[in-house]
Formats: C-alpha cells, sequence, structure tokens
C-alpha cells in the first residue's frame, strides 16, 4: 500500500471558438438582452469564454486534456487502471462519461485497450466536482485499488445557459483539465476536506429532469448570485484552513493557491484571508470565465506549463459551488 498519491502529469484543452465580451455583448444585443464588458470585468473579471461546437461533449473536451495529461506523465491510456470524470454535463444521462472516455482513449492503439476493463465513473459535485474526484481518486490509490488514475473535469456548460438571462449567461464557458495521479512513496496529495449541504440546492442549480422522453421542469440554470457569492466566500476560508490544519501546515507555507474560476472577488477575498498575494494565485478566469468541474484543472495545467508551479512546491486547490458542495486538496507538487 501506499503512503501517497502524487501529479505526474497536467493537461487541459479549450474548445476553438471564443467569444470576447465584446462578441457576447454582440450576439446578446442582437437578441435584446443588455450587458457591458464593463458590468461583466468589474463584477466578475471575466474576458472571454469558450463555447463547444454542436455535437461535441464533454467527453471529447475530457479526451484531448488527457491526451496531454498522459503525454506530460510520459504514460499511454495502458497504464490507467481508474477514470474518473467530473461532470454536471454528461455526454447522455447514461452511461456515464468515463466510459465513453475510457473507451475513446482504448481506441487511440492497440496498445491502448489496455485501458479497458479499469473502473470508471463520473462525480456530479458541479463546480466543486473536481476537489470531489481527486480526493476519491486519492483514497482508492493510497488504499491500494489503483496504481495510475485518469482524473478529469470536463463541462460544455454553454449548453445548460438562458442566453436571455444576462445574470449567468455572462458567467460560462466550456473546457477540460485532467491529472494522472500515480500511487506513491513520495508526496503527493497531504490532506483532503470536501463537505456539502443540501439545504442550498435552491441557490444554484438545473431543475429540469428527464421523464417519458421529454424534458420537464426548467433544464437551465438558475443562480442567485449574491446568495452564492456570500455562501462561498464563507466556506472558501473554512475548507482552506481545515485541509491546512489536517495536513500540520499554515497558510505561510503555501506556494500556490489554486482556486475555482468563478469571480475575480471571491479570488481576491480569499487570497487575502489567507495572506496570500495575488502573484502566487493561478488565475484564468479573465480567459475562459467559469468552466465549473473543469476549471480547477485547467488554471493547475496553466501553472505547471507555465512553470510557475515547481516541483516540491506546496499548492491548495479548492472550489465551490452547486449542491451546494465544496472542499479543497492540499499536495506537493
Ligand atoms: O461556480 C459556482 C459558483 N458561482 C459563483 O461563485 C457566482 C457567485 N456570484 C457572483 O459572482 C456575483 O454575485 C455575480 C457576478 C453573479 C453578480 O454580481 P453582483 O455584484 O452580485 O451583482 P448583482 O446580482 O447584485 O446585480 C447588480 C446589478 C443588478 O441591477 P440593479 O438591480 O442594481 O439595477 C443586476 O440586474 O447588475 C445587474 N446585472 C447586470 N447588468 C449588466 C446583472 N447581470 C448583469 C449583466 N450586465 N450581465
Amino acid at each position: 500500500m501506499s503512503v501517497y498519491s502524487r501529479i505526474v502529469g497536467t493537461g487541459s484543452y479549450l474548445p476553438p471558438r471564443r467569444l470576447s465580451n465584446a462578441d457576447l455583448v454582440a450576439e446578446l444585443a442582437a437578441k435584446g438582452v443588455e450587458t457591458s464588458d464593463e458590468w461583466i470585468v468589474e463584477r466578475t473579471g471575466i474576458g472571454a469564454r469558450h463555447f463547444a461546437a454542436t455535437g461535441v461533449f464533454s467527453s471529447d473536451l475530457a479526451f484531448e486534456a488527457c491526451k496531454q495529461a498522459l503525454s506530460a506523465a510520459q504514460l499511454g491510456p495502458q497504464d490507467i487502471d481508474l477514470v474518473i470524470v467530473a461532470t454536471s454535463t454528461p455526454d447522455m444521462v447514461f452511461p456515464s462519461t468515463a466510459c465513453i472516455l475510457q473507451h475513446k482513449l482504448a481506441q487511440l492503439s492497440p496498445q491502448a485497450m489496455g485501458i479497458a476493463g479499469s473502473p470508471a465513473f463520473d462525480v456530479q459535485a458541479v463546480c466543486a466536482g473536481f476537489i470531489y474526484a481527486l480526493s476519491v481518486a486519492d483514497a482508492m490509490l493510497r488504499a491500494g485499488n489503483a496504481k495510475r488514475a485518469l482524473v478529469v473535469g470536463a463541462e460544455v456548460f454553454s449548453r445548460l445557459l438562458d442566453f436571455n438571462d444576462r445574470t449567468t449567461c455572462v458567467l460560462f464557458g466550456d473546457g477540460a483539465g485532467a491529472v494522472v495521479l500515480e500511487a506513491s512513496e513520495q508526496p503527493g496529495i497531504l490532506a483532503t476536506d470536501i463537505h456539502a449541504d443540501g439545504k442550498h440546492v435552491g441557490l444554484l442549480c438545473v431543475p429540469g429532469h428527464v421523464q417519458g422522453g421529454e424534458i420537464l421542469g426548467d433544464p437551465v440554470l438558475k443562480m442567485d448570485g449574491q446568495g452564492v457569492f456570500k455562501l462561498a466566500v464563507g466556506v472558501l476560508e473554512d475548507t482552506a484552513r481545515a485541509v491546512l490544519a489536517k495536513a500540520g501546515l499554515q497558510d505561510s507555507d503555501l506556494d500556490w493557491l489554486v482556486p475555482h474560476q468563478a469571480n475575480i472577488r471571491i479570488i481576491q477575498s480569499t487570497a487575502k484571508k489567507l495572506k496570500l498575494s495575488l502573484d502566487k494565485v493561478l488565475l484564468t478566469v479573465a480567459d475562459h470565465g467559469n468552466t465549473s468541474a473543469a476549471s480547477i484543472p485547467l488554471a493547475l495545467d496553466k501553472g505547471v506549463r507555465g512553470g510557475q508551479i515547481q516541483p516540491g512546491q506546496l499548492v491548495m486547490l479548492e472550489g465551490v459551488g452547486g449542491g451546494f458542495a465544496w472542499g479543497s486538496v492540499l499536495l506537493r507538487y
């Protein structure tokens, strides 16, 4: 049994269609929906987002991110014995996006077929999904139930947006991020901390469901922005303190914060509470907005590929979203 699991490769993918705030503002104006670049930047820090083309699904974005992560780890699909995908926008109601992804990876080459038979499942914790998925993978690897996992956050959140609702449609985008997590004697993930409180279901939800071949209810994203904001700021500080305490470390030990990228003001608030300057925070919110479960691995990959995150550094990942669900992971990169 290994003491730790550690990240040995990262990858990410954004679909090519990029809409700057100006592009989106113009598209919305044509529909009679009024917003502005100034409002979006000032209230959220978002400058652009990427939208997947029709017919492109979460598994397609995940597939591209996984190929990058595997290549960074100098591994192939056949080396993977666990696949976990965090998503709230699965390709189908069932089977899981993880199963679809596993099969796409298996088809890469005759050798890659070795990934078939590995357990593959989705985790649904909305914007905290990647934190949940990484926590589950870490526990399975440390228990000896797998040796190498692909842990993925992948979303086509644009499919859930009501483009007549300016309070939500300017905030979200599509993308995917992935890591290869390996059982190891060397740290590694040091501590994880995940929570949920279902009494807040109505604050952020997509209340539609499928019944008898029809979608009933309202299958678009609903959010009480201010309610989410207030709750997010509080629980993110709590989970940051909890995960540091579990590892016997302090905020001053942190080299990097890789937060969920929903709103620059929430990120600034967390950084301030942890006494971290913003140059110790990986930021992607300006480049592609809130990609839900994909946002943390997208930011992590940016930090790794950009050379900011260096081996041995202490990194905190944290996220919060619908459920309410939230949590954090503390790791030595
Ligand atoms: O990933 C899951 C986690 N999600 C989040 O963390 C989101 C958390 N919430 C937020 O990020 C912010 O609450 C929002 C960005 C959603 C909203 O910012 P806010 O500063 O809380 O704005 P608000 O809801 O208080 O709205 C202020 C004003 C309102 O107008 P009045 O009532 O003051 O006249 C809104 O109607 O801004 C108006 N407004 C807009 N105006 C132009 C709302 N959306 C827009 C828009 N363009 N897109």
